[in-house]
């Protein structure tokens, strides 16, 4: 598999004596490296030599955490707010994310019943150990974003793809649904918005699902709603909004992608109250609580509700001009299939009509191939689909500025035309 082998080799003990690789375990060699980040590692390593590589495979706002976020966490320091904090999360912040739910969501969950973690990855691994055992099923919209497979993957779970297309807007339909539902399904995951494809899910898309679900009820669902306010329609729908849902769904969020503070890990989750102590259990055995000084800037970023900061309107609105100007350049583009992305700030482009082409040394076969020659060749870093359970598709965050999106539209259009 990708990225596997070659980075689990050659490990040295602090003697500095070469191990086998047998020493690490089947589960871990079981999962890959993470593809966003080996991209980012190889445009780095690049950039070290001293090449002028754009990076449009990261997946983080490239805006600065707001200042009075900033401040929270000095204060903090200043404070000596940095002894071990409670394994859920300080009572202050669980309350603060309750209230949250309940003005942006209108989601009723009481404090004890939200898990603070480190990043909103920590809440999604908490979730699936506390409730997968081997040979579990759990259903998701393909493509997805990479951890869940693996983490999935990791407890013994089998992850059950749900293929979505450019040409339905990568929406899961309701048949597709229940087509995929087996009496080994554990639990059925959403991602709206979308990483890797923008795609959001409008009420009644929802509905439809509910209905669904409503003839499974012992499915745990679980809401990754990490990209909640970055979306574009106005309009974002948490499933656990319906009342059908209410005893069984598990929403996910944080603040790493709405408030640029990817770097502080701060995620959690809201969740039934079983569901809840199976992982604080995990969680205190684990990691224990997050970071403190995080806690307190959190505090302060949730605390702010979102229709009144500007500071989430302006990077909003940021990414809408630049989504729009990606949409504007693919669609210039010969043989990309290309779709207008509703929210986050990524595209996921079908380049397939590209495979089978070459140039020079370069021989494209997938996406992984299309994205090492878009690196080396074009000097521009994306993300290959084949990573996200999509091998048609290269995924681009836009979270850079207009300028050197439009400098690394010109290369990625240059490469593909050399292609032959
Ligand atoms: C869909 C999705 N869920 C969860 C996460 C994890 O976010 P965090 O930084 O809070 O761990 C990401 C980050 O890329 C994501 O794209």
């Amino acid at each position: 598999m990708l990225y596997k082998e070659q980075e689990l080799l050659p490990l040295r003990l602090k003697t500095g004596k070469e191990v086998d690789k047998n020493i690490i375990s089947d589960r871990i060699q079981k999962i890959t490296f993470s593809a966003t980040l080996e991209m980012t590692r190889r445009s780095r390593e690049l950039k070290a030599q001293g090449k002028d590589v754009i990076n449009l495979s990261i997946g983080e706002p490239d805006f600065d955490t707001p200042e009075p976020v900033k401040e929270a966490a000095k204060q903090a320091i200043d404070n000596n707010i940095t002894h071990y904090p409670p394994v859920a999360g300080f009572k202050e912040l669980q309350e603060a994310i309750a209230e949250k739910l309940k003005r942006d969501n209108d989601l009723d969950f009481a404090p004890d019943q939200v898990v603070v973690s480190n990043g909103a990855k920590q809440s999604l691994s908490n979730i699936f150990w506390s409730v997968l055992n081997h040979g579990d099923e759990v259903v998701l919209a393909a493509p997805y974003w990479v951890s869940y497979a693996d983490i999935i993957l990791l407890t013994g779970a089998v992850v059950v793809p749900v293929q979505t297309t450019v040409e339905d807007d990568f929406k899961m339909r309701p048949d597709q649904l229940r087509a995929a539902i087996t009496d080994k399904t554990k639990a059925v995951l959403f991602n709206s918005p979308s990483n890797p494809t923008g795609m959001v899910y409008n009420h009644e898309e929802v509905k439809a699902l509910v209905e669904v679900l409503k003839d499974y009820p012992d499915i745990l669902v679980i809401s990754d709603e990490i990209y909640e306010h970055i979306n574009f329609t106005g309009m974002h729908v948490s499933i656990a909004s319906f009342p059908e849902m209410k005893d069984r769904v598990a929403v996910v969020n944080g603040v790493s992608k709405c408030y640029a503070m990817t770097g502080w890990r701060i995620g959690y989750m809201a969740a039934p109250k079983f569901l809840v102590d199976a992982c604080v259990k995990l969680q205190g055995q684990y990691t224990s609580g997050p970071g403190t000084i995080s806690q307190m800037a959190a505090l302060t970023a949730i605390k702010n509700p979102p229709h009144n900061s500007d500071y989430i309107h302006h990077m909003v609105r940021a990414f809408k001009e630049r989504r729009d100007l990606l949409v504007e350049k693919f669609n210039e583009i010969p043989g990309v299939i290309s779709y207008v992305p509703e929210g986050a700030f990524y595209i996921f482009p079908d380049v397939s009509s590209y495979f089978g082409k070459k140039y020079g040394s370069y021989e494209i076969k997938n996406t992984t191939d299309l994205s090492l020659y878009l690196l080396n060749e074009g000097l521009v870093a994306v993300a290959p689909g084949e990573a996200f359970g999509d091998d048609h598709c290269i995924r681009i965050s836009y979270a850079t500025s207009t300028a050197l999106l439009e400098k690394a539209m010109e290369r990625i259009k240059d490469a593909l035309a050399k292609l032959k």
